[in-house]
């Protein structure tokens, strides 16, 4: 069992990457911390980054968990490659460039990406936003996977990830007290599906809901509030069709907590009446 004891980072490719920056900064809130070698480094929380952007092909995504040291990286490299993946491990420029001290990378059976650091960096400035979107944290994902069962399978047996919920096929997986970590997404391609930032309060997601609207922005989803997690959400579309979130009031569960089925309907997504889009739920390979 390999133990992710922290969730770090996105490192994505962009199209454009001054167009991306920008509207990290101005319309989401991000705070620019660096730029080193074409990276640009973002962050909505006291960490180092939260987010890494490089110019390059939009569908390269990796996502950065945490492990407690270097045995824990040494084991999991083990369990990894007995498992029959291919795991990599980091040159120091590379783990530099992550801003950790070591990594290994592999892909999980849907061909996702992803870093296994240890010792990422803690910052010693507090995180300055780009606007005042009342962000207090780089909180979840959803994560592209071509077989919901296989990948819930994958994360719960090899990682210490637990389900939470499920709607439909799709798990809410988490390794701590926040109700999820990631969500599962069916999909015929890997990929970095949603980036939630977790804000302070309701009024800080409605206030996002005028000023993205006002400056034309793309919502994808929301006003609303989820039935599974109970955070309020507001879900809106960034350069390259990255869909972020924000979202506040999120759950939190014990080992006392039994996961919940819910079904691919509205009233599952959103608790108010907000009209998601179910298509990404809907898997008529795995829903058999
Ligand atoms: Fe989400």
């Amino acid at each position: 069992m390999i133990e992710v004891v922290g969730f770090r980072y996105c490192r994505l490719g962009t199209a454009d990457l001054e167009k991306t920056v920008k509207f990290a900064e101005d319309m989401i809130g991000l705070e620019v911390v660096g730029r080193e070698n074409g990276c640009v480094y973002t962050r909505g929380d006291d960490r180092d980054h939260n987010i890494c952007y490089f110019q390059g092909d939009p569908t390269n995504h990796t996502l950065g968990l945490e492990l407690a040291g270097f045995d824990e990286l040494d084991a999991a490299e083990s369990n990894l490659s007995a498992a029959g993946l291919e795991v990599n491990r980091g040159s120091d420029a590379e783990a530099a460039a992550r801003r950790c001290m070591g990594y290994i990378n592999f892909r999980d059976p849907s061909g996702n990406s992803i870093d296994l650091t240890v010792r990422p960096f803690a910052a010693g400035h507090r995180y300055f936003p780009g606007r005042d979107a009342g962000i207090d944290e780089f909180s979840h994902i959803g994560l592209a996977v071509t077989n919901p069962r296989e990948a819930e399978k994958f994360w719960s047996e090899m990682f210490n990830f637990r389900t939470s919920d499920w709607i439909g096929w799709s798990a809410l997986m988490t390794f701590d007290a926040v109700h999820h970590r990631f969500a599962l997404f069916p999909s015929d391609k890997p990929g970095i599906q949603h980036i939630n930032f977790q804000v302070r309060e309701t009024d800080d997601v409605m206030r996002s809901n005028y000023f993205l609207r006002d400056h034309q922005v793309r919502i994808q989803a929301g006003p609303g509030r989820h039935s599974l997690s109970g955070a309020r959400f507001l879900y809106f579309y960034g350069p390259d069709n990255m869909i972020y979130e924000y979202s506040c009031g999120v759950r939190m569960v014990d080992d006392s907590w039994r996961a919940r089925q819910f079904p691919v309907n509205d009233a599952s997504f959103c608790a108010w009446g907000s009209k998601p889009d179910l298509s990404v739920l809907e898997d008529t390979d795995t829903a058999e």
